[in-house]
């Protein structure tokens, strides 16, 4: 059995920043409630002719991961891509890196496991690595979400949370301490639809969409994100607490042993209320959900970038990343730097 480490970090946003002040002048809403309720103060979006979409961002981010471990792209043996936000309905962004990285013929794997994305598609090359399989996989967060919210006062509650960009690492097997400990996943998909696009899907396929979108009433409808707040918070904080503990007590550990804990930047008052709950102080906690809003699959990857480039995550440390969002899924991951 082997190991697999993070061996190499990036990340993507594009140029374009969209302030809170920005946002209400297209929609009712101020810069009061959306930094009061989630943190944010402003978030990056794709802006059309820009050149970016999920997997472009997803390849920037990856360039950069690939360049600082060390590991040339034709030695990665799989590509592990998280995103809710696909450039197409299928085929998936992994066979877009494949090629615009031009790549040899290696396999991609798709995850949409949502704001859980990441710390699945580490899993999935934590396992790969261990069973001796394969030695490099390129794993990538990216989501373009600016190009299909609702952008006016119908849609403030869900549109004024997201942000577009991509974050990547490149997972190696490991020859040193430096170690992913181990991962955790979660689903219970009861409440998929209390954070969901149902469509365009096999269920609104695209026709009866056009159709719909004549008559939709403000709860009809089904190609934008809905998301029951309230419901989804409470959720959150369970679930959050419930996976980090679980991370921990595998590998004998409590709350004091946490270096960093990178959650996934759903909300800053998730991330505050779990600060709380496990007694962590601000130098256990990264948070850049005020820079970029909720970028989903991205998040995780993001953060960790930024937290690493800012000197906070060194060797040795015990670093915990977890998330939670639509499906339900939650999912955790404990890493020995
Ligand atoms: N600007 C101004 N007012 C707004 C806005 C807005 N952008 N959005 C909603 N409101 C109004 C509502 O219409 C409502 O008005 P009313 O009282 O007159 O009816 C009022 O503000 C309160 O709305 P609530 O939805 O009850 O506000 P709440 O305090 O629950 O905050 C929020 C909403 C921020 C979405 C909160 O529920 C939340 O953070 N939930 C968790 C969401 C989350 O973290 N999601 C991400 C995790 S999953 C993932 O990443 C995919």
């Amino acid at each position: 059995m082997y190991s697999s480490k993070i061996s190499g970090l990036g990340m993507y946003v594009p140029e374009n920043v969209v302030t809170n002040d920005d946002l209400s002048k297209i929609m009712d809403t101020n810069d009061e409630w959306i930094q009061e309720r989630t943190g944010i103060k402003e978030r990056r979006h794709i802006k059309k002719g820009d050149g970016n979409s999920t997997a472009i961002m997803g390849v920037k981010a990856a360039k950069v991961a690939l360049e600082r471990s060390k590991v040339d792209k034709d030695q990665i043996d799989l590509i592990v891509f998280a995103t809710l936000s696909p450039d197409y309905y299928f085929p998936g962004c992994g066979v877009q890196v494949q090629d615009l990285l031009e790549m040899p013929t290696v396999p991609a794997i798709d995850v949409r496991n949502q704001c859980s994305g990441f710390v699945y598609a580490l899993s999935i090359a934590d396992q790969y690595i261990k069973t001796g399989m394969y030695k490099n996989v390129l794993v990538i967060g990216s989501e373009n979400h600016s190009g299909g919210l609702d952008m006016t006062t119908r849609g403030r509650s869900v549109s004024v949370i997201f942000g577009d960009g991509a974050g990547a690492a490149v997972v190696t097997r490991s020859e040193d301490d430096s170690v992913i400990l181990s991962t955790h996943m979660h689903s219970e998909g009861k409440h998929a639809k209390e954070l969901a696009m149902i469509g365009p899907s096999t269920e609104h396929w695209v026709p009866q969409i056009i159709e719909e979108s004549a008559t939709a009433t403000d709860d009809d409808i089904t190609y934008y994100p809905y998301m029951n707040g309230q419901f989804v918070f409470k959720n959150a904080v369970t679930r959050f607490a419930e996976v980090i503990m679980e991370g921990l007590q595998t590998n004998d550990m409590t709350p004091e042993d946490i270096d960093m804990l990178i959650p996934h930047q759903a909300n800053l008052r998730i991330a505050q209320f779990i600060q709380k709950k496990f007694k962590l102080n601000n130098d256990q906690v990264f948070n850049n959900i005020q820079k970029y809003g909720n970028t989903t699959a991205a998040s995780i990857p993001i953060a960790l970038t930024e937290a690493w480039e800012e000197g906070k995550i060194k060797e040795g440390d015990t670093v915990v990343l977890a998330a939670f969002g639509s499906g339900f899924t939650w999912a955790s991951a404990v890493i020995k730097w």
